[in-house]
């Protein structure tokens, strides 16, 4: 019989990715994923310590869990709990104090010891904890398996953990030191993926632009080095990357914003704040200045590139003059997209003792004002996107019969009514309508006739832009 696994994934891209490696290892060890946690002999919280909301729902999602137990138990019938991620890796003994019910906790490079820890619970009481960074890549364990029904748009872990120590950052203490794969295995798995029909596959790192792994060639490979040979694979459409940091915007990589037609011209580029002062107290390691500048080069390279960014509101110690100085920031680069938070005090983080918190209230009201302008921003660029022609890439079906879903180059969700066109299809799509988060398009052509001609046309149009 086949056992059943639910993973619910928090946080970020990177959980997502690790979600699926949990699956595929798994899978070889009689487990088919289910999509509701009711239905699972083992669910896995795949937990994100980002800031404390996010890991505060953990514990009353385990609250949720145990008593689903209890009820099974009644029953005669059971269930294994476990938790990873980073709020795994971070509170590993205290969260076993806390939660002791907890089945398996397990830090983000050790899951591939999944199978051997569900192996070691079964023959005894109690937590079986695994926050090791062990000396082995999981890369180099977990089994090759692409999972079955891929999405066209996949994600692909090229880089992980990061050195920079923000002052703020909890990442540097849950996912360990930069590491980068080696480039032969990023690309064979991105083979893989081509042959399970994606079409897109974003790059994944903390530190994604920090990369430098092993090159078949005996050289070390820059993110654009690795680029460039993906391009390469048939089939592969598009190309992106996430998330970066403004210290490491190499020129070849700029560079391949110009030159490369397959990398989209999006870039998720967190700035933080606009304020010098508070930039330097997070140890961000660039100023408000020298952020400008790599958005006008980045620009002077690739005209229409649409930026996105981080905030974190609240820092300790920002004053009024450092927020508006924030709101300035936004209002020179203008961004399409952004994520911006209430600074969140993390244990262990050299900000969160800092004696200059600012009080939640002022945090929220900066925070409203921050995301009206934000918001106001990437309506007003979903605007200008009206009557333009674009390639687009059918990813998923939409509500309405004949409808499909699918994304612009500047990663705006565009629905369209593609009768006689199909999901993986990347076709020209003239955009008649714009909503507060997505767009309407109407297509121009059902089928790519010539694959090569829409790519030269594709690239063509995006640079017009
Ligand atoms: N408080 C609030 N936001 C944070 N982020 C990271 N750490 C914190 C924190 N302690 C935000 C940053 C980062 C994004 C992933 O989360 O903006 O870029
Ligand atoms: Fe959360 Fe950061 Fe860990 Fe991703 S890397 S799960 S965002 S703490």
């Amino acid at each position: 019989m086949t056992k059943k696994l639910f993973i619910k994934t928090y946080g970020c891209q990177m959980n997502v990715y690790d979600s699926d490696r949990m699956a595929s290892l798994l899978a070889r060890h009689g487990y088919g994923r289910v999509e509701r946690a009711e239905e699972a002999d083992l669910v896995i919280l795949n937990t994100c310590h980002i800031r404390e909301k996010a890991a505060e729902k953990v514990y009353s999602e385990l609250g949720r869990l145990r008593q689903m137990r209890d009820a099974r138990r009644e029953q005669g019938q059971d269930l294994t709990i476990g938790v990873a991620g980073c709020v795994a890796q971070a509170e590993g003994d205290a969260m076993i104090e806390r939660a002791s019910f907890v089945d398996l906790v397990v830090g983000p490079q050790a899951y591939h010891r999944l199978p051997e820890m569900l192996h070691r619970r079964a023959r005894r009481e109690g937590t079986v904890l695994d926050t090791d960074f062990p000396a082995e890549s999981k890369f180099d364990l977990l089994p090759e398996d692409v999972e079955p029904g891929q999405p066209v748009s996949a994600f692909l872990t090229v880089q992980e953990g990061c050195d920079k120590f923000c002052t703020f950052c909890v990442v540097p203490y849950t996912r360990g030191a930069e590491t980068s794969r080696p480039a032969k295995d990023v690309m064979a798995e991105a083979k893989r993926l081509v042959a399970a029909g994606v079409r897109e596959i974003t790059l994944l790192g903390q530190n994604v632009n920090a990369y430098h792994g092993d090159g078949p060639d005996g050289k070390v490979w820059s993110l654009a080095r690795l680029l460039w040979s993906l391009a390469e694979i048939d089939g592969l459409e598009r190309l992106r990357y996430t998330t970066s940091h403004p210290r490491d915007m190499a020129d070849d990589l700029i560079d391949a914003h110009a030159n490369l037609s397959s990398l989209m011209p999006f870039l998720h580029l967190p700035v933080q704040s606009g304020s010098d002062g508070v930039l330097k107290a997070m140890n961000r390691q660039h100023d408000a200045e020298s952020y400008l500048r790599l958005v006008d080069k980045l620009r002077a390279a690739r005209p229409d590139l649409a930026l996105s960014s981080d905030f974190i509101v609240g820092f300790p110690g920002e004053s009024d003059d450092d927020f508006e100085a924030t709101m300035n920031l936004v209002e020179r680069v203008g961004f399409a997209q952004a994520f911006s938070f209430k600074y969140s005090a993390r244990p262990g983080t050299p900000a969160s003792n800092q004696r200059k918190q600012v009080r939640d209230a002022v945090k929220g009201e900066r925070l409203a004002r921050l995301q009206e302008l934000l918001e106001r921003q990437s309506s007003e660029f979903n605007q200008r996107m009206l009557g333009r022609r674009m390639p687009i890439l059918l990813e998923r079906a939409g509500r309405h019969p004949g409808q499909l879903v699918g994304k612009s180059p500047y990663l705006q969700a565009v629905h369209v009514e593609a009768e006689g066109a199909d999901i993986g299809d990347l076709l020209e799509v003239d955009i008649v309508a714009h909503h507060a988060h997505s767009l309407a398009g109407r297509l121009i052509q059902t089928k790519p006739t010539d694959p090569a001609k829409i790519d030269q046309s594709s690239s063509r149009l995006e640079r017009r832009a």
